[in-house]
């Protein structure tokens, strides 16, 4: 393993920067055949020659004499008892497709056959019979050394098949926490023991893609066949436009011809543009569906210009998606998530897209890509029948059954030895790393690197985050070979240079100091958190590089910097009132997406004006993750060894009593808005003692409640009163002694939303006499603060928003629901 596996992995990353992914396994067998055989580009090897793959009680070797299609279809293996062919694997994900083209050889019947097949932690197919040429595709992550694929006959049936894929997947493909349908919540269960089978890959509005013009072998078929009204629809194909964001979608997410074609509604033959172009996909019933959608805006010709809805089954899937607001470009690639909350009870999915209810000057939608996949039951099955995964095999197939006990024991006793020599080198790997401390609590509920931030304690792992690996040649290029004068600041890691890739995109360049150990945990952590979340409000990462011992990140550049450098000491123009709560509120929504937003929290430990940067339009963005952890749940006793923030910052109980929380970066941010309303720095020694620290003295005129004494001059009668009590009190509740008695982040989140409309509320042209009436005491629910309660009531809609939902809507239903709950309040 170690550096042998290494170099691999480097060598093969090298190669993906140019070619795509390359696969660590790509075995590609022709059942049943003497020879190789080629199909387009692709070298399927002879079962025979590499016959220490499969086990079975007996050859069949079956051939047709046909010179219809390719070459694997000719030959098949025939099964008359339980036979397996075995794969030695590089853990993580893997493609397992299975061919088969029925035709009759001998007694054997091939469309006549009836059997299972299944690996060692999924029924993939029960009583299966197939009548005519068929790829079945499914993803399964493999956590053995091996892939054991079984085929069972039913009863006194039997099995065949033509050709085998076993092909690795990048382990980022399928990672991400899909939305549910019909519901804003988060499918809670992890994804990574989720075996799926492709139901339907389909390349709207383009061609067929075949295997050879995908990086991951994958075929997307044509929509037309499944729109339902061909006439609603156009296609529009634009594939040199599309621009990969590596932190939102590469080539192998989908291929650039994905990407580059779409079917859009066809506003030119329907001129009442108020219409969803639907297509309907057969599927079986019985199983929960995930959906992968795929969007690029090829249509739009400028931002903010599309906004549509997505339906599945009459359900919501997302409203009002502005690709823009993902992407902050035009036609940047886009992938979306989503699955069924319930099985399906029918074998029928309709699938729709139509115009936002919100935006109507363009009334348009588009989709540019589907998979839909089935995801395997609470059994683990992706077919039912009469199979039962090591249930005895039936008397007709006693010497079978032998062979099965002789193979599955010792099979046993391996993954069992595997397991433990895996616990065995990991434990070493970290003792030797010395500087684990910094890394992601190892043990989560008890298994070892169960956790996909964990399995970042070893070198390789880094390398697994393949798609952002970026050549040192090129990050000297993009910084004319750093120099001095792109240098736009110096942090604790090391420094920073504006560069420009040869694409165009202005990138940050954090070169860090090799020599330290601890920036060299830093740098894994930050490539750990930043390639597992994406979001608006967190910068995002473009790539890395560690050739020669460097550990460079490339981030998106940020225009206007830090927000800081905007309140203070920089002799910058300074924000308006509104601008700050838009940019406190873009930050928290940040990081109430990192409390909450994956499947464990994280907490970042360093929050601080300095760490929240400004794009040209001065959205928020939160920056800097060398520092963040995942949440307490996970360890309850987890105590940190040394205390690590910015000063002035800190949480005085995460000081005394070194436990870490969310409700630390809560602490943090909540310094952070005294430090907006006052624009002075958090700790200024040269000032008298009681001023010293902001946050004392900030909560001293609040306690007196003349906060406004020493607000930033410049904010001083522009700021309406409400909406400078509700941000005192947001902040006042962030500083509170105790984690259990400040909010969550999702709270303060919705109290500056809520400071924000009481801001505007007077710009939209309210009578300002009427103001200190016309809002009142907020409502109970949103006054409280309280732990348990993680939903708030919106007057004026029937349903509760979850906490979790509030950041998936967008901007705009946010502030009508603002607007109602103050204008219902005036009445
Ligand atoms: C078949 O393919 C395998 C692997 O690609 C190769 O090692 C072997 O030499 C090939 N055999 C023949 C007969 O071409
Ligand atoms: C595969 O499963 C293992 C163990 O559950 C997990 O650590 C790993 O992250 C998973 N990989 C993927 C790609 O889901
Ligand atoms: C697919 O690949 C072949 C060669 O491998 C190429 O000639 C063809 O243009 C490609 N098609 C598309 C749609 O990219
Ligand atoms: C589009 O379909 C959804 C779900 O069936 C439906 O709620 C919506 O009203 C439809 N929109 C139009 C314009 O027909
Ligand atoms: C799929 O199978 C895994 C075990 O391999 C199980 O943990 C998971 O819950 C199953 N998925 C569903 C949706 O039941």
């Amino acid at each position: 393993m170690g550096f042998g596996n290494f170099l691999v992995l480097t060598i093969s990353c090298l190669i993906c920067i140019c070619h795509g992914f390359t696969p660590p396994d790509n075995y590609l067998i022709n059942c049943g055949s003497p020879d190789n055989s080629t199909v387009m580009d692709r070298v399927f090897m002879s079962d025979k020659l590499a016959s220490n793959l499969l086990t079975s009680p007996k050859e069949i070797l079956a051939s047709q004499d046909s010179n219809s299609g390719p070459g694997i279809y000719l030959t098949a293996r025939v099964f008359t008892g339980v036979s397996t062919y075995k794969f030695s694997i590089t853990r993580g994900r893997h493609w397992v497709r299975l061919h088969f083209d029925p035709f009759d050889y001998q007694n054997f019947q091939m469309g006549s056959a009836k059997f299972a097949v299944s690996s060692q932690t999924h029924v993939l197919l029960s009583d299966f019979t197939v009548k005519k040429r068929i790829v079945k595709e499914y993803s399964l992550n493999v956590t053995t050394d091996d892939l054991v694929l079984t085929f069972t006959p039913s009863g006194s049936s039997f099995a065949f098949v033509n050709a085998i894929e076993v092909i690795s997947v990048p382990d980022t493909l399928i990672t991400a926490s899909p939305k549910f349908i019909g519901n804003s919540a988060t499918f809670q269960q992890s994804m990574s023991s989720q075996a799926l089978e492709t139901i339907h890959r389909v390349n709207m509005g383009g061609p067929l893609v075949t295997p050879n013009n995908d990086t991951l072998t994958r075929t997307w078929q044509p929509d037309s066949d499944f729109l339902l009204e061909k006439n609603l629809a156009k296609t529009v194909s634009k594939p040199a436009a599309v621009k990969f964001v590596p932190s939102y979608a590469t080539e192998d997410t989908a291929p650039r011809t994905v990407y580059g074609t779409c079917t859009e509604m066809n506003s030119v033959d329907n001129p009442s543009s108020n219409f969803n172009v639907t297509w309907e996909f057969e599927v079986d019933p019985g199983f929960q569906y995930y959906f992968r959608f795929h969007f690029c805006d090829i249509v739009s010709l400028s931002l903010n210009q599309l906004y549509f809805d997505v339906y599945v089954d009459s359900l919501v899937a997302v409203l009002n998606v502005d690709l823009s607001t993902y992407v902050n470009t035009l036609a940047g690639a886009y992938s979306m998530d989503f699955v069924t909350q319930s099985p399906k009870g029918t074998n029928k999915i309709r699938v729709s897209i139509g115009p936002s209810a919100l935006n109507t000057d363009y009334p348009n939608a588009i989709v540019n890509g589907l998979e839909i996949m089935k995801m395997n039951n609470s059994k683990g099955q992706l077919s039912i029948g009469t199979f039962v995964p090591g249930s005895s095999p039936s008397t007709k197939q006693k010497n079978v059954g032998l062979i099965i006990g002789a193979t599955i024991g010792p099979l046993l006793a391996l993954v069992f030895l595997g397991s433990c020599f895996f616990v065995l080198f990991k434990k070493r790997k970290r003792s030797q790393d010395g500087h684990s401390k910094t890394w992601m609590p190892f043990s989560i509920n008890g298994t070892s690197g169960g956790s996909k931030y964990s399995n970042g304690t070893t070198l390789t792992s880094i390398t697994t985050n393949a798609n952002y690996r970026i050549p040192f040649a090129a990050v000297k290029d993009a910084t004319n070979n750093f120099d001095e004068s792109r240098n736009i600041g110096v942090g604790g890691f090391g420094k920073v240079y504006k560069g420009e890739l040869n694409d165009g995109t202005k990138v940050a360049v954090k070169r860090g100091n090799p020599k330290s150990q601890q920036g060299l945990a830093e740098f894994r952590t930050e490539i750990e958190m930043l390639s597992q979340f994406r979001h608006r409000h967190l910068v995002s990462l473009i790539g890395y590089c560690d050739e020669n011992n460097e550990m460079i990140l490339i981030y998106e550049y940020m225009e206007n910097g830090t927000v800081k450098g905007h309140l203070y000491g920089s002799g910058l123009p300074s924000l308006t009132w509104k601008q700050r709560l838009e940019i406190c509120i873009g930050a928290a929504r940040g990081l109430h997406y990192l409390h909450t937003g994956d499947s464990k929290p994280v907490i970042h430990r360093d929050v601080k004006s300095a760490n929240i940067l400004l794009d040209e339009n001065f959205m928020a963005k939160v920056a800097d993750f060398g520092l963040s952890k995942t949440g307490p749940e996970l360890d309850q006793t987890h105590v940190s060894t040394a205390v690590k923030g910015s000063f002035g910052y800190l949480d005085p109980e995460y000081f005394r009593r070194q436990q870490l929380t969310e409700k630390s970066d809560v602490y943090s941010f909540g310094v952070v808005l005294f430090e907006v309303l006052c624009a002075r720095p958090v700790i200024d020694p040269t000032l008298p003692r009681e001023m010293v620290n902001l946050a004392e003295w900030a909560m001293k005129w609040q306690k007196k409640g003349q906060l406004d004494q020493i607000i930033d001059q410049s904010l001083r009668g522009n700021i309406r009163p409400d909406s400078l009590r509700k941000f005192a009190e947001t902040g006042e509740k962030c500083l509170a002694d105790y984690g259990v008695d400040r909010p969550s982040m999702g709270d303060v989140l919705w109290n500056l939303e809520y400071a924000l409309q009481l801001q505007e509320a007077v710009i939209d042209g309210e009578p300002e006499d009427n103001s200190t009436n016309m809002i009142g005491e907020l409502p109970p629910q949103i006054n409280n603060f309280s732990q348990g309660d993680t939903s708030v009531n919106i007057p004026g809609t029937a349903g509760q928003f979850e906490q979790s939902s509030i950041d998936d809507l967008s901007g705009v239903s946010m502030s009508k629901v603002f607007s109602q709950l103050v204008k219902s309040e005036g009445r």
